[in-house]
């Protein structure tokens, strides 16, 4: 196996004032990297301010590696642009992105206020793509990017009582499908990691013996290395407790009606066949699902 580093390369991670992104922003720094220790260093449910990321760029220092604080609020766009602008006049680019900022507000969709639920998606997916966005020219211009989205097996596959983080993550994980398609040509490779682990977020939830068994650092492994050189795209990792799993949106191969079976009755009647996993594709892109229409209607 050879090494995996960083070095001469700049990576932003944001939300990296505890919990998983200070394990990824010490180790992209133990491997070489300087990092922007973004943090907004308020509570789970995203109220209040402190100096978190402060905190985590001292330890990386007292290590011997390079690091600034920003205390920017992803969820706002002009913050981001600020960011990046910083760490380009310090280190003269930006290569990595990791989102990983976020909150928590949950509820079940029943007594869920609206406001809260715009508070989550705009802190997850809006803050990931405005982040994103607030380095993508930079990408551009280096022909070098890599970023790395987080989404959630809440998102993936639902969770009671998460329906507004459910929708944001399950959202970044489209974000990333498109980006990946869109950043190809500059090579900007963009892959989402969905997490779980023992951190602030989870902690009530957990019983004291899996808080410990699902530390974060055996989740960085996993996004360092969907951040690094060789890194693939456009990919979905699941990590939890050293365990590492690809999760993918599949196509069924699907069935073509028509006539009198070109009704609800005949979808109906038809389900099976339309549900049947058998052959199932996982497509690259949206035409890819066209094409597979047109191949029905071919007779395929
Ligand atoms: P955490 O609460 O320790 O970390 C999240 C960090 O984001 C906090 O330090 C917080 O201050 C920061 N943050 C929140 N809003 C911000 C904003 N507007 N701007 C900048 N920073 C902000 O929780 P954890 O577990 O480390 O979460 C990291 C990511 O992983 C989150 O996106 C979370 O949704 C995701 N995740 C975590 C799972 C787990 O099992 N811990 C499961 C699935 C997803």
């Amino acid at each position: 196996m050879s090494t995996i580093r960083f070095d001469g390369r700049v990576a932003i991670v944001t939300g990296a004032g505890g919990g998983l992104g200070r394990h990824y922003a010490l180790e992209l720094a133990r491997r070489g990297a300087k990092v922007v220790v973004n943090d907004l260093g308020g509570s789970r449910d995203g109220t209040g301010h402190s100096d978190a990321a402060l905190a985590v760029v001292e330890e990386i220092r007292a290590a011997g590696g390079e690091a600034m604080s920003n205390g920017g609020n992803v969820a706002e766009y002009a913050q981001m642009a600020e960011m990046v602008a910083k760490a380009k006049e310090a280190w003269g680019g930006v290569h990595i992105l990791i989102n990983n900022a976020g909150v928590l507000r949950d509820k079940t969709f029943a007594k869920m206020d609206p406001a809260d639920f715009e508070f989550v998606v705009r802190v997850h997916l809006l803050g990931s793509a405005f982040a994103t966005k607030a380095c993508w020219e930079t990408f551009r211009e280096q022909n070098y990017g890599r970023v790395l989205m987080t989404a959630s097996s809440s998102g993936l596959f639902g969770n009671f009582g998460q329906a507004n983080y459910g929708a944001a993550k399950l959202g970044i994980a489209g974000l990333t499908k498109t980006l990946s398609l869109e950043g190809a040509k500059n090579d900007i490779r963009v892959n989402t990691i969905a997490p779980t682990a023992g951190t602030r977020m989870t902690e009530d939830l957990f019983p004291q013996a899996a808080f410990e068994a699902f530390s974060p650092d055996k989740v960085a492994p996993g996004a360092l290395y969907l951040v690094s050189e060789d890194a693939p795209t456009n990919t979905i990792l699941g990590a939890g407790a050293g365990a590492f799993q690809a999760s993918y949106v599949t196509l069924t191969p699907g069935t073509l009606l028509t006539g009198d079976d070109l009704s609800p009755e005949g979808v109906a009647a038809h389900w099976d066949a339309i549900t049947d996993r058998t052959d199932e594709i996982v497509p690259k892109t949206g035409a890819e699902q066209a094409m597979t229409i047109g191949k029905l209607l071919q007779g395929g």
